[in-house]
């Protein structure tokens, strides 16, 4: 068991780094930033999604994709995640769940964290 972990975080590390670098262009270039924040810290109004986990932000992307959502709010997410691909979304996720930007000064809002996929 532990010699599978040992052999897995170097590939996880090394494979993760440039979908990371995708994301994070992605994040700005298909304007998440706007609502869920340059830092990905959310609003009062929009959920956080900086060091959420991986698993759960694919699946709330693919889920709105497909136009489920389980608030009025959902709307707004469901016209964005339209446009994503698979790709797209694992990168969006990744950079999302492994974010190193500033964790200096990250705080999180505990209240504004949407449906937390319930
Ligand atoms: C117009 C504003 C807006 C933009 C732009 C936007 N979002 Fe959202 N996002 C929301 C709102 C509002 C919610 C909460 C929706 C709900 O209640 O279901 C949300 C929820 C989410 C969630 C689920 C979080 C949770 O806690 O349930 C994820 C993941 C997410 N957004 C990712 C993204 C990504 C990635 C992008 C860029 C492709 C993006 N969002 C762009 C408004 C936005």
């Amino acid at each position: 068991m532990v010699k599978i972990i040992f052999f897995l975080i170097p590939m996880f590390l090394y494979g993760g780094s440039d979908l990371y670098k995708i994301g994070k262009n992605l994040y700005f270039s298909k304007g998440c930033n706007g609502c869920h924040g340059i830092s990905a810290t959310g609003t009062n109004l929009y959920p956080a999604l900086a060091y959420r986990r991986k698993p759960f932000l694919i699946s709330k992307l693919k889920d709105y994709r497909a136009k489920k959502g389980s608030t009025q709010q959902s709307q707004l997410m469901i016209s964005f995640a339209m446009a994503l691909s698979d790709k797209e979304i694992d990168a969006l996720s990744t950079f999302l769940s492994e974010y190193q930007e500033n964790k200096s000064n990250y705080k999180p809002d505990v209240g504004a964290r949407g449906d937390g996929g319930s």
